[in-house]
């Protein structure tokens, strides 16, 4: 059986653009695959960050993927520094990893254009990462569209691990991005990519009363100043929720009561929060459930973590075996 591996970080929240371009997909994977899912802490420390603060975070992201249907039994759900055979891999990979390509990453190019010093954790993030995907032979990897040149370059590092140590049959598999059709959420201003940074963000476990204070004052059609406008639903950010959110049916109802002036945007604005209740509720709902039992959180991530170790441990035995590292 195939295995597919992913990670989010634990950043404090998990927003709908994480959930439609990643999480969701998570959960229809389970089973067609062996389904890896970490939350990604060594990560999260690169950004300045307080311990006490971490620890919430990390259980708050198990409580919300397990809440949005990961389930235990069909995917390994852990903590990445549970694991510490990342790190080692991540260090093993660093050796092969040309620099250039490293400086390349546009992520990197963004977040060291804003910082004050660049640390060398921020430079060699996908290092990391292509270890996470590695360390479990995983080939498939179902991220949002802003991870694409991360894996491009997790497979150049394979490419090259493999060529000096494993010539004959390549050891290392070249993992590839599984994406969705909401591989891109925009923010709620419509400007820029859904992300906490930017705070243009919906919660997946906000509440109803929170979802329809966001969604509001939200970025429409920039085109449609009056209800009596025409709008185009293909250029509007909510017509585009309203497509990951609503059924067909009103997908269509409300691209013609936009294109004819027919509603205003307050009217389709209220039915999208009405189709985003109906499909976030009952995660929130689970999320408390979750909260209150905190022992099923503590035994979903110490069994992934345990399946998880063994199978890194295997393949860094191979590893090791084969840098003559045994
Ligand atoms: P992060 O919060 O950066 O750890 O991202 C976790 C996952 O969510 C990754 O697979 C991202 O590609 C995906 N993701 C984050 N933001 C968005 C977005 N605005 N649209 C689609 N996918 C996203
Ligand atoms: N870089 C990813 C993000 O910011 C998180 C991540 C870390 C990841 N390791 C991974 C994603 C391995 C997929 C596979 O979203």
């Amino acid at each position: 059986m195939a295995r597919i591996f992913s990670g989010i970080q634990p950043s404090g929240e998990l927003h709908v653009g994480n959930y439609l371009g990643a999480v969701k997909n998570w959960v229809a994977l389970q089973g067609t695959a062996e389904a890896i899912y970490c939350i990604v802490d060594y990560h999260a420390i690169i950004a300045a960050y307080e311990p006490a603060q971490l620890r919430i975070r990390r259980r708050e992201m198990a409580v919300g993927l397990l809440a949005a249907g990961v389930d235990p039994d069909r995917a390994s759900l852990f903590v990445q520094s549970d694991v510490p055979q990342h790190t080692e891999l991540a260090w093993i990979f660093n050796t092969v990893t040309p620099v250039g390509e490293l400086e390349r990453q546009t992520q990197f190019k963004e977040k060291a254009a804003r910082a004050e010093s660049v640390m060398a954790g921020l430079l060699n993030y996908p290092v990391l990462q292509a270890a996470d995907i590695l360390l479990y032979l995983a080939d498939r990897v179902p991220v949002g569209e802003d991870q694409i040149q991360h894996l491009e370059l997790s497979r150049v590092i394979v490419r090259r691990w493999n060529a000096l140590f494993s010539p004959e049959a390549d050891f290392f598999p070249e993992p590839q991005p599984l994406l969705t059709p909401t591989r891109r959420i925009m923010g709620l201003d419509g400007q820029a990519k859904m992300s906490k940074s930017m705070g243009n963000t919906i919660g997946m476990l906000d509440s109803p009363t929170e979802i329809w204070a966001k969604l509001r004052p939200a970025m429409t059609d920039p085109k449609r100043i009056r209800k009596t406008d025409p709008g185009t639903p293909e250029v509007c950010n909510i017509y585009h929720l309203h497509k990951a959110f609503s059924p067909p049916e009103t997908v269509e109802h409300v691209a013609r009561q936009c294109s004819t002036a027919g509603w205003g945007c307050i009217d389709c604005k209220k039915v999208l929060a009405e189709s985003m209740e109906t499909e976030l509720v009952p995660i929130r709902v689970r999320a408390e459930l979750l909260r209150e039992e905190p022992a099923r959180v503590d035994d979903a991530l110490a069994s992934g973590a345990a399946r998880c170790r063994a199978l890194a441990s295997e393949t860094m035995r191979s590893v090791r075996e084969r840098m003559g590292l045994d």
